[in-house]
């Protein structure tokens, strides 16, 4: 296993299994959050969707050497790095060809430890990584999960919320005892929160019951400037940054800072 550097650093993977609970949403903004208080933040995209991408305005022209080509070996990492319409933010673009790169893993010799071989160079400019991972938990998440020191976990408030994440936990936790034993949840954050809608705020106070101080305080609502914001490219601290949803990321990003420093204190 390759252990980073000390002074590298700190790699976040955003994960679920469920698919738009708004881990690209949530990856791109915090990331450009994290960016405007001067943190060097790099977005991989590990979805071969390339949301994440698309979000941050990277044009296919600009995809080249993407996640795909840096997990076969084919690039080294500074290669694929692209920077943003954000300063202090950069991204490791996806493409279409990471879709195969699931099968292709299957085959190749340290499957799970691609990303985190590929990540042991070339971050030392960096103070946060936040990989994007793909709505399943097969091998490009198992990477990310490998590679990263901790995970933020978004969560719906929907029907069926808890028993989605139960599942996410035991994973996590497979993969602490096995493949990474330094990883863990930072953070597990609500997402298109709907306070008009008794189940959202049912399932918050569930969430909130059983994992505690686990959930950030705070909640990302339902917001159409995130939604729209993706189609122009930007995120949406860009799009409209006095909107709720702009607002609520600053302070996620905010928490997230603060939990990481009492961590280290
Ligand atoms: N807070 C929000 N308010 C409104 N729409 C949102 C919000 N968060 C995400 N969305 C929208 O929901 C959809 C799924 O979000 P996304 O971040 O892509 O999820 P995932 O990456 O988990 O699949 C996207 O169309 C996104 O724009
Ligand atoms: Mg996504």
């Amino acid at each position: 296993m390759t252990q980073r550097n000390a002074k590298g650093p700190k790699i976040l993977a955003i994960a679920n299994q469920k698919g738009g609970v708004g881990k690209t949403t949530t990856a791109i903004n915090l990331a450009t959050a994290m960016a405007a208080v001067k943190k060097k933040v790099l977005v991989i995209d590990m979805d071969p969707q390339g949301n994440a991408s698309t979000g941050l305005g990277i044009d296919q022209s600009q995809r080249t050497v993407s996640t795909y080509e840096v997990l076969m070996g084919e690039a080294k990492l500074a290669q694929a790095i692209c920077p943003s319409s954000v300063p202090d933010l950069s991204v490791v673009p996806s493409g279409v060809d990471l879709a195969g790169a699931e099968l292709e893993l299957v085959e190749m010799s340290n499957r799970e430890f691609r990303l985190q071989q590929a990540l042991a160079e070339g971050l030392d400019r960096f103070d946060y990584v936040l990989i994007d991972c793909p709505p399943a938990l097969g091998l490009l998440t198992l990477n990310a999960l490998v590679a990263a020191d901790e995970v933020v976990v978004p969560l719906q408030c929907e029907f069926f919320a808890l028993e989605g994440i139960s599942h996410l936990v035991k994973t996590i936790e497979r993969v602490k005892g096995a493949l990474n034993p330094r990883l863990d949840i930072q953070g597990i954050v609500l997402t298109m929160f709907d306070r008009r809608n008794n189940l959202s705020t049912m399932v918050e106070n569930d969430v909130r019951a059983y994992f505690g101080a686990k959930v950030y305080k705070t909640v990302i609502p339902r917001n159409v400037r995130v939604s729209e914001a993706p189609s122009h490219g930007k995120p949406v601290l860009l799009y409209d940054f006095r909107s709720t949803g702009a607002q609520a990321y600053v302070h996620l990003a905010g928490e997230v800072l603060r939990r990481d420093r009492e961590v280290q204190a």
